[in-house]
């Protein structure tokens, strides 16, 4: 069983979640599905979610448990909310919240003292591939983001050159990057790969020695585009 993750981003509705649940009722699918969806929908995906192979993720949360925060989400509401998985490091939350390895390693902390399983997301930047600085570029993120000890969480390749642009990594690099991270982790680890997913190359990924599963950002919007990889 693979591991498909959904990341709606600051995308979506109400009516796109109801019409995803509507359409999802009577299909379990055959992998595992983490829906990360904007935090205000979560509550109520909380109540509608029936199959037992759907899971519900936050995007983000915050380092601290509490306090005075305005406008951030605590790990402990993403899991009042019903969620059991966050996102942390998106290169996203990286690139426009100024995020560190240190910060999110403080947030995965925070995610796995709150009851979730953090999917710590590192990704070279296309210069870095060019100048080929991939690999210690993602030793040093795995190295720094993921907190000591922690036994039960995803690493989620995701080549920041890849997302959202419809240029998804050559499968051989996919190959690579996933043994060196196995290699650097453990065999045990889980390994996602994300960046340009779709209906139509998910299949030939997930195939991939080392690939969990998968990170789909922009295809994940798409109700039948994501059923078809709920049902590879
Ligand atoms: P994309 O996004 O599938 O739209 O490339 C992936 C992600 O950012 O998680």
């Amino acid at each position: 069983m693979k591991t498909i993750v959904a990341n709606w981003k600051m995308n979506g509705s109400l009516d796109l979640l109801n019409q995803a649940m509507e359409a999802w009722q009577l299909k379990s699918g055959t992998n595992k599905v983490i829906l990360c969806l904007p935090s205000v929908f979560l509550s109520a995906a909380h109540t509608l979610l029936r199959q037992p192979n759907f899971f519900l993720g936050g995007q983000d949360c915050h380092a601290a448990l509490q306090g005075a925060f305005t406008g951030d989400t605590s790990a402990h509401h993403l899991y009042d909310a019903g969620c059991r998985y966050v996102l942390v490091g998106h290169s996203e939350r990286r690139q426009h919240h100024h995020e560190s390895n240190a910060m999110v390693k403080a947030k995965a902390q925070a995610a796995v003292a709150a009851g979730l399983t953090p999917i710590i997301c590192v990704g070279e930047s296309l210069e870095q591939r060019e100048q080929g600085l991939a690999l210690s570029v993602l030793q040093e993120q795995v190295e720094q983001s993921i907190p000591d000890n922690a036994t039960d969480f995803y690493v989620a390749y995701e080549p920041i050159w890849a997302i959202g642009t419809g240029r998804v990594a050559a499968l051989e690099d996919i190959q690579q990057v996933h043994a060196f991270l196995k290699q650097q982790l453990g065999v045990g680890v889980k390994l996602l790969y994300g960046g340009s997913v779709t209906a139509d190359n998910h299949a030939f990924i997930l195939s991939l020695e080392n690939v969990d599963g998968v990170l789909v950002g922009g295809a994940s919007l798409k109700i039948d585009d994501l059923g078809k990889m709920v049902r590879f």
